[in-house]
């Protein structure tokens, strides 16, 4: 099928090159010019494991192809729509210029029978306003969100956990014959991971754009909820990880996102529950939410916690201390700093009055970027040399294998802050280092 993508960020341009994959004509739409530019020379925009070998992959067959300039959509059987939907400066609600903006862009290029296929995350809502936007041009709007976790983003978009369409649908809440005919085309569109036995949820539009949310606010509560337990573990003395572990053999828990630690970050999960507890206010049910304030607080608290406890290990000052941070981006295998714990952390302990400096394997130039004024070295040794202390805030892998004696060889003081509870505390203490970590005694 002919496919176009609007919007090649970290959804859309892996995105394309699934589709791409799947044997699909796939056209990639960017108004950035640098994004589209290394686009086509097969280069990924931004670090996403298995990407840039996908992109050679599919680049060879001529079938993905990118443009600045929307009028090449046209002629496409759908569009996916896979533009951002940052959080309004200042306020929690979502900007949604850049889907009305792509929406618009889009409209004089539509042709009857054409589907138009939302992946963006929106405020429930949006969809109903595009499916009207675009009505008189006989495309019809199916929203289909998009649950990819960066890192593993193109395993999520070719084998996802669930596929979910949001049809037209008429007063007796059955799919309208346009949204039937819409149906078939997206089942063409995935017909490989639908052969998979892939789950297929078919449902309206306001259920489809609020499963992404509501799938968005469960993690983010997960994540709080072990994380409220931490500091109730520092209180009394108990450990978090064993908890974890203990709760999560209850297969009604689990054990998947119970790690606690820093905290969520990234571009993602706390935009989502901001912009979730706004739509719910303007929808005047504002209450049913009121829980993800404090998912919100908890969350942001770990980052507070985490300066007091190098505070605390630097005999109450940290003016003036050197603290190594290992770490950058807001989780492991990505190297977005958007909203990012480690940063956010590194950044206040160097406002705090320490030298401070930040090592990552991907993500030194954004974070540079975003705080030009914190200090950046290329390794975890290089990072540590003379550090009073060292924090461990992502959790990639050369990081959570680090030698204890090879760190002790180069530190000033051997101190290290376990941000992700990724660490055995037994060996580090062995190797003669104060050990100290969020939830763990
Ligand atoms: C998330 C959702 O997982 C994905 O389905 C959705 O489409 C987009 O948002 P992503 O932002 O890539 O994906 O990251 P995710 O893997 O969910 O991690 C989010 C944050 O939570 C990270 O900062 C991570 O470090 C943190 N986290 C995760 C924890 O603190 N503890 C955990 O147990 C798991």
């Amino acid at each position: 099928m002919r496919l176009s993508v609007i919007g090649c960020g970290y959804l859309g341009a892996v995105h394309a090159a699934s589709m791409a994959q799947l044997g699909h004509d796939v056209i990639g739409i960017d108004v950035d010019e640098y994004k589209v530019e290394s686009l086509r020379a097969g280069r990924a925009p931004f670090y996403e494991p298995g990407l840039p070998e996908l992109l050679t992959e599919v680049g060879a067959t001529g079938r993905l192809t990118f443009s600045t300039d929307i009028a090449d959509a046209a002629g496409a059987d759908v569009h996916f729509i896979c533009v951002g939907t940052p959080q309004v400066h200042g306020e929690f609600r979502a900007d949604l210029r850049y889907v009305n903006s792509a929406v618009e862009a889009l409209l004089p290029h539509l042709r009857s029978g054409d589907v138009v296929a939302g992946k963006s995350t929106v405020p429930v809502g949006t969809a109903e306003a595009i499916a009207e936007a675009i009505e008189a041009t006989g495309a019809v709007l199916v929203w289909n969100p998009e649950f990819l976790r960066e890192g593993f983003a193109v395993e999520d978009t070719l084998h996802p956990d669930r596929l979910v369409y949001g049809l037209p649908t008429d007063d007796d809440g059955e799919p309208t014959a346009d949204g039937s005919k819409a149906r078939s085309v997206l089942d063409e569109v995935y017909a490989t991971p639908l052969s998979e036995d892939i789950p297929l949820v078919v449902t309206d539009y306001a259920t489809a754009q609020l499963v992404k949310v509501a799938a968005n606010s469960f993690l983010a509560t997960k994540i709080s909820f072990i994380n409220a337990m931490a500091e109730l573990c520092e209180s009394t003395g108990a450990d978090v990880t064993r908890l974890a572990d203990a709760i999560g053999y209850d297969a009604r828990i689990g054990r998947r996102f119970l790690n606690a630690g820093l905290g969520f970050g990234g571009g993602c999960l706390p935009k989502d529950i901001r912009a979730f507890m706004a739509r719910a206010g303007e929808l005047g049910v504002s209450d049913a939410l009121s829980f993800l304030r404090e998912v919100d607080s908890i969350n942001m608290r770990r980052r507070v916690r985490m300066v007091d406890l190098a505070r605390e290990v630097c005999h109450g000052s940290i003016v003036g201390r050197r603290v190594a941070v290992l770490g950058a981006s807001f989780k492991p295998d990505s190297d977005d700093v958007r909203d990012s714990p480690a940063l956010s952390v590194a950044a206040q302990l160097q406002l705090q009055g320490a030298h401070v400096t930040v090592t990552d394997p991907q993500a030194i130039a954004n974070a540079r970027a975003k705080w030009p004024d914190l200090h950046f070295a290329e390794t975890a040794l290089e990072a540590a040399r003379d550090a009073d202390v060292v924090l461990l805030a992502t959790e990639w892998a050369e990081y959570r294998e680090i030698d204890p004696d090879d760190l002790a060889s180069v530190v000033a003081h051997r101190r290290i802050l376990d941000g992700r509870n990724v660490l055995q505390p037994a060996r580090w203490r062995a190797a003669g280092w104060t050990y100290r970590a969020l939830g763990r005694p």
